[in-house]
């Protein structure tokens, strides 16, 4: 295993450490001494301490060196603003950033794409040059779909990687555990922090038997989301095993890891096979084929390997499905789904059929779809519904436009988008139906929550397989059943249209197409990073002040929040997204979603300096400037829902000093303390209603010390006696230079220097 085989054709000096993982797992597996999972092989192959660290299943949590990392454009520039703010001079972690989440569909590829180069300048140029500067590959507008790309480029068997993006588990196509995460985890790693994941419990799915006829790799997860429903993988890696994983071509394996994202699951995977070695040779890596075959023994699960929970899906015998609306665990097979949609009342008529995406855009897939696009055109009819195709990157994108398959498209009345999220993220400029209008689309796409595609909260979105998609485009209803229904030919005349047929890989090899990847330049140095001074939607971060050894005095409580109190509380999304680079700009919208104590409304507060209500972030900024600290009390697992880091970054920005609830949720609690924040608990819950809103309070910050209670000395309103507080904290002592230092990355930056 001690060879030097490149991670990627596109970085010279990253190499494949399959030497190191075997001697991480060697250790591990001498501690464990039992048979292990491929999701547990990975992940402990990657222990930054294996012979120290703790691991029991969903309960230790882990520290991780990841090999990669990849961004998309949308979270990347917050991510790398944050770690421009370390002052390193480079990634520690090889790391990528794409384009793909800013372009909007509207009339097609080539004038979409200029459309959004247009809008979206100042975002594209700061991410070229900030990628060119930090030593980051830099993937273009119009290069095609972040998972795509890095199924195509990146993923390798046995490789762990993060991606600020919920659908990166597509990468366990080709046996890599991929794991979306939140902006500031990705800088982490980025700056060489040790990653923490929960030892996640694993689901084993074992499959037997082989796929036939309109059944396709995406009717797997679709079945599987049906069983385990949204919430049924959280905590938990499924991993797919059995004779039948070898029947699925690589990027099949992908649709249905990316499509995992669905049930919650930290991410899912394949283990390495003969398949895996034919996608990559044929994207040009059989040197990575050849070295994993070297070390496939720990590339798949040990025998008598223990699963969590064991699920069973014979290939020959499932049905094509079709999911939703609304929630992608709605599992219904092709056989009762005309019922299901009389029975429901949802609307029959097919507006618009969506296939590509991330999850669905493979050589295979497109193949297929355009097989039976073809079958109609064969019969003298095209798609009665809008029809619409996106490429998950430009390689296939180029390749279908050689080999046929777009032309099929285009002829059968297809509309072919940029490479990129579009429809998918909401990025559409639908114009067919007015807002409010009830209305069904079908999609080859993984998520179909209300309104995510068009804003619409009346559109009914189904996810399906690419096949399913054309065939219900062309008969225009959910009712029709291509397995069993008959179509009118042009004359009127009955016909069936032929299971789909295609090939799983190019048998001329992939057309690259245009070069869109902007590799880093040799000599840094000179780059200077673009942000405009003036700019609304991107702002250098400053360095946040350290602590001034103090205790804290008479600080006013912002906001007492009750109840339900999630990060979209905190820092919504929506409209906002559009500021996640201006930290600023971001923060009006912070805890605008929040429900005060005081008055039971959202956004509406006591300053208690004029005595004027007015909103949470106006109030906040009022302080600000006024040189006033303040805290904010919460409730119950205050945090909860995403992991974005502007939750916490825009607390810290405007001001506050500490977070003081009945307790947290565990992300949120640990973004908190990088931004340099203090996150506490009542050590008695019961004490959060001692508390008013107008109350002051000091704060002994001197007591902080590991596994020490702190004292919050409240100052009622009303004139009663003052009362002291036992507050709980969880840091350790890394995490306490960073409250001293004002930041986790105030602390990195210290000790580059250092
Ligand atoms: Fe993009 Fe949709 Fe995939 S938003 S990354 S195509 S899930």
């Amino acid at each position: 295993l001690n060879k030097k085989v490149p991670m990627t054709n596109w970085e010279s000096s990253n190499y494949l450490n399959y030497l190191k993982m075997s001697e991480n797992l060697s250790i591990v597996r001498q501690r464990l001494n039992r048979p292990l999972a491929y999701a547990e092989k990975i992940l402990y192959s990657h222990l930054d301490d294996p012979h120290g660290q703790e691991i029991e299943r969903g309960s230790s949590y882990l520290k991780l060196r990841p090999d990669r990392v990849a961004c998309q454009d949308a979270t990347a520039q917050m991510a790398i603003l944050q770690f421009m703010s370390a002052g390193m001079p480079s990634v520690a972690t090889p790391t990528t950033v794409h384009c793909d989440h800013l372009i909007e569909a509207q009339v097609g590829g080539e004038q979409d794409l200029a459309r959004a180069n247009d809008i979206n300048k100042e975002v594209y140029d700061f991410l070229s040059t900030s990628c060119a500067k930090y030593n980051i590959g830099f993937w273009r507008p119009g290069s095609g779909i972040i998972h795509q790309i890095i199924l195509e480029n990146y993923a390798f068997p046995g490789g762990l990687m993060i991606g600020t993006d919920s659908h990166t588990p597509n990468a366990g196509g080709l046996g890599m555990a991929a794991i979306g995460v939140g902006g500031a985890d990705a800088v982490d790693v980025m700056a060489n922090l040790p990653w923490e994941l929960k030892a996640p419990k694993v689901i084993g799915v074992k499959l037997t038997g082989q796929l036939s006829g309109w059944t396709s790799p995406k009717d797997i997860i679709l079945k599987v989301a049906g069983i385990l429903t949204v919430k049924g993988g959280t905590g938990a890696i499924v991993e797919y095993f059995g004779p039948g994983t070898n029947t699925l071509s690589a990027t099949g394996m992908g649709t249905i890891c990316n499509m995992g994202a669905e049930i919650g699951a930290t991410t899912s995977l394949f283990p390495f096979n003969d398949r895996m070695y034919d996608y990559l040779a044929a994207t040009k890596r059989s040197q990575i084929g050849d070295f994993a075959r070297e070390y496939a023994a720990e590339l798949k699960e040990d025998e008598g390997a223990e699963y969590d929970q064991l699920i069973e899906i014979n290939l020959s015998e499932l049905e094509p499905h079709v999911n939703g609306p609304f929630t992608p665990d709605l599992a219904t097979p092709i056989s009762k789904f005309k019922e299901a949609v009389e029975a429901n009342k949802w609307p029959e008529e097919v507006k618009v059929g969506l296939i590509g995406s991330c999850t669905n855009s493979s050589y295979e897939d497109m193949s297929r779809a355009a097989s039976i696009a073809e079958d109609a055109m064969a019969h003298g009819i095209k798609s009665k519904a809008v029809f619409t195709v996106t490429p998950g990157s430009e390689q296939i994108r180029a390749t279908i436009e050689r080999d046929g398959q777009l032309k099929t498209f285009e002829e059968f009345g297809g509309m072919v988008l940029a490479n990129a999220c579009g429809p998918c993220i909401g990025q559409w400029d639908r114009r067919d139906v007015k807002k409010g209008e009830a209305n069904s689309i079908i999609s080859s796409y993984n998520r179909n929550f209300t309104g995510r595609n068009d804003a619409n909260p009346a559109t009914h979105a189904f996810v399906t397989s690419p096949d399913l998609v054309v065939a219900m485009s062309i008969a225009g209803t959910l009712k029709f059943n291509p397995l069993t229904d008959t179509l009118k030919d042009k004359d009127g005349k009955d016909f069936k249209l032929k299971a789909p047929t295609g090939d799983g890989l190019p048998s001329r090899g992939y057309d690259p197409g245009q070069d869109t990847y902007q590799a880093p330049p040799k000599d840094r140095s000179s780059v200077s990073v673009a942000v405009s001074p003036t700019s609304d939607r991107l702002q250098i971060l400053e360095p946040f002040e350290p602590w001034n050894g103090k205790d804290a005095t008479d600080l006013p409580i912002l906001i007492k929040a009750q109840g339900k109190t999630t990060t979209d509380h905190i820092s919504m999304a929506g409209p906002w997204l559009k500021y996640r680079g201006h930290l600023d700009n971001i923060s009006n919208n912070m805890l605008i979603g929040a429900i005060n104590s005081a008055n039971g409304e959202a956004n509406k507060v006591k300053n208690f300096t004029t005595n004027e209500f007015d909103a949470v972030p106006a109030t906040a900024r009022d302080y600000k400037k006024k040189g006033i600290k303040w805290v904010v009390i919460g409730d119950w697992n205050y945090g909860e829902g995403s992991s974005r880091e502007h939750a916490a970054l825009e607390p810290r920005h405007l001001g506050g000093l500490a977070i003081i609830t009945r307790s947290f949720a565990r992300i949120h609690e640990t973004n908190l303390k990088k931004q340099g924040m203090l996150p506490l608990t009542f050590s008695d819950p019961a004490d959060y209603d001692k508390i008013q809103p107008d109350d002051k309070v000091d704060l002994l910050c001197t007591e902080l010390a590991v596994g020490k209670p702190m004292t919050l000395r409240v100052h009622p309103a009303n004139g009663d006696k003052t009362f002291d507080v036992k507050l709980s904290q969880t840091f350790n002592e890394g995490q306490i230079e960073w409250f001293k230092n004002g930041s986790a990355l105030n602390t990195m930056a210290k000790n580059a220097k250092a």
